[in-house]
C-alpha cells in the first residue's frame, strides 16, 4: 500500500525536540499522573489497584469501567457500540480500512487531519475535498457539499471541533449534513478528538453518533482530557461499524494497554473537573494571543470556537513552510505551517499550553516579523 507523508506528523517529529519553545502542540497541557489523581482523589486506591493488577492483554475491546466513562460522553449509546482503540488515529484508520474500498467515493472537509483523505486514497478511493472558507467562518458550504454527494458516496468525514481553525459545527448544521448523507446512505465520519473543550455555553458539541444512525464518533483522551500518553481512544458508532472496525482491529491491537484503560476510566469519572482545568488554561491563553494581536500589525485570525488550536494569518508574500522554518532558525520557537494543514498562508498556534511559553513565543514571533518586513 502506498501513502502519503503525514505532513503535520512529519513537521512535528522533525522539529519538535530542536526548539526552545513548541507552540506547535495541539494538546492540553498534558497532566503529570500525580497531577491527575490531585484532580480524582483516592490517591492510595490507585496506587493498590495498579499494584495488585495482574498484566494480561485485559478487556479485548475496553473494560466495562472504561466503556461507562465513554458512553457518558454521548446521549444513548451501549456498550456493544464502542471499541478503544490506540488514540483517535488508531480509531480514524480502523473505521477507513474497515469500511472503504477501492471503487467508493469519499467526500473529505478540509483542512483536517490529513488521514482523512490521504488513508482512503491510500485504499484507492475517490476522494473529493472540500475546503472550508474563512470567510464563512470556517465552516462548510453544503450547497457543495450536496453536489458532490451521489451513489457512490460511502462516506462523508470531518473534524469537529476543527483542527486547526477551532470552528465548530453546532447541531443544526450536522443535521443538515445528515440529510445530505442520508440522501445516499452513505456514513458520517466525525473525527470529535477536540469534543468537549467549547469555549462559550454548552462545553460538549453535539455528536454525529446522537444525530444520525450512520454516524461514527472517534475521539480520545490526548487533547479535552490532557492525556496523549495513555494513547486511548474510542470508536462509537452502531454495532454493525464496530463489528467491522473489530473484525480489522484483531489484527493489530488485540487490545489496548490494561493500565492505560484503567487511568483513562478513571480520569473520564472525574471528567469535568479536568475539563474546567483544560477551559481555564484555553480561555487565559485566548485573551494573551487577543492582547498580542492588538499590539502585533500583520497578523489576523479567525476567533475559535472550540478546543486549543488556533490559526494565525501572516500579511506576506512567503510559503508557511520558509516562513515557519525561519522562525525556528532564528527563534527557536516552533508552530506549525499551515501548508501541512492544507491551509497555506497561515501557521497553526496551540493554546492549551503553559502562558508564558506562549507569551515569550509570541513576542519572538512578532520580533521575527518586524525583522522579515524591515
Ligand atoms: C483531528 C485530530 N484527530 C486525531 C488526532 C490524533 O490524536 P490522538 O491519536 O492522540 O487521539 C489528532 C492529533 O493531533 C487530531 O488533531
Amino acid at each position: 500500500m502506498k501513502i502519503k507523508d503525514f505532513k503535520v506528523e512529519r513537521w512535528m517529529d522533525a522539529y519538535e525536540t530542536k526548539c526552545e519553545i513548541n507552540v506547535g502542540e495541539s494538546c492540553v497541557d498534558s497532566l503529570r499522573l500525580d497531577e491527575l489523581l490531585e484532580i480524582c482523589g483516592h490517591r492510595n486506591e490507585f496506587i493498590t489497584h495498579l499494584m495488585a493488577m495482574k498484566l494480561t492483554y485485559g478487556a479485548i475491546e475496553g473494560s466495562d469501567y472504561l466503556k461507562k466513562g465513554i458512553l457518558r460522553l454521548y446521549k444513548d449509546v451501549s456498550p456493544s457500540q464502542i471499541t478503544v482503540t490506540h488514540g483517535t488515529i488508531g480509531a480514524n484508520y480502523l473505521v477507513l480500512m474497515s469500511l472503504i474500498e477501492p471503487e467508493d467515493e469519499v467526500i473529505t472537509i478540509l483542512p483536517t487531519y490529513q488521514q482523512h483523505y490521504s488513508v482512503p486514497e491510500s485504499i484507492g478511493a475517490k476522494v473529493h475535498k472540500l475546503y472550508l472558507d474563512p470567510q464563512n467562518g470556517f465552516l462548510p458550504d453544503l450547497k457543495a457539499l450536496r453536489h458532490l454527494v451521489n451513489d457512490k458516496t460511502k462516506l462523508i468525514s470531518f473534524a469537529n471541533p476543527n483542527n486547526p481553525t477551532g470552528a465548530s459545527m453546532d447541531e443544526a448544521m450536522l443535521k443538515e449534513i445528515v440529510e445530505i448523507a442520508s440522501s445516499v446512505d452513505a456514513y458520517v465520519l466525525s473525527d470529535e478528538a477536540y469534543r468537549g473543550m467549547n469555549h462559550e455555553g454548552e462545553r460538549f458539541t453535539a455528536s454525529i453518533v446522537d444525530l444520525y444512525e450512520k454516524g461514527i464518533s472517534t475521539s480520545s483522551m490526548s487533547k479535552t482530557f490532557a492525556l496523549a500518553g495513555l494513547r486511548t481512544g474510542w470508536v462509537c458508532s452502531t454495532k454493525q461499524v464496530i463489528e467491522a472496525v473489530n473484525k480489522m482491529r484483531d489484527y493489530n491491537h488485540i487490545s489496548c494497554p490494561m493500565i492505560d484503560d484503567y487511568i483513562a476510566a478513571l480520569a473520564l469519572e472525574n471528567k469535568d473537573k479536568i475539563i474546567d482545568r483544560s477551559l481555564d488554561i484555553i480561555r487565559t491563553n485566548l485573551e494573551v494571543i487577543e492582547t498580542w494581536l492588538k499590539e502585533n500589525s500583520g497578523f489576523s485570525y479567525f476567533k475559535p470556537k472550540s478546543g486549543p488550536v488556533i490559526v494565525l494569518k501572516y500579511d506576506l508574500e512567503m510559503d508557511s513552510k520558509t516562513f515557519c522554518k525561519k522562525l525556528l532558525d532564528e527563534e527557536q520557537v516552533l508552530v506549525v505551517p499551515g501548508e501541512t494543514l492544507d491551509i497555506e498562508g497561515h501557521f497553526r498556534v496551540g493554546i492549551g499550553n503553559n502562558t508564558d511559553n506562549l507569551k515569550e513565543a509570541l513576542k519572538r514571533i512578532g520580533r521575527f516579523y518586524r525583522k522579515l518586513c524591515s
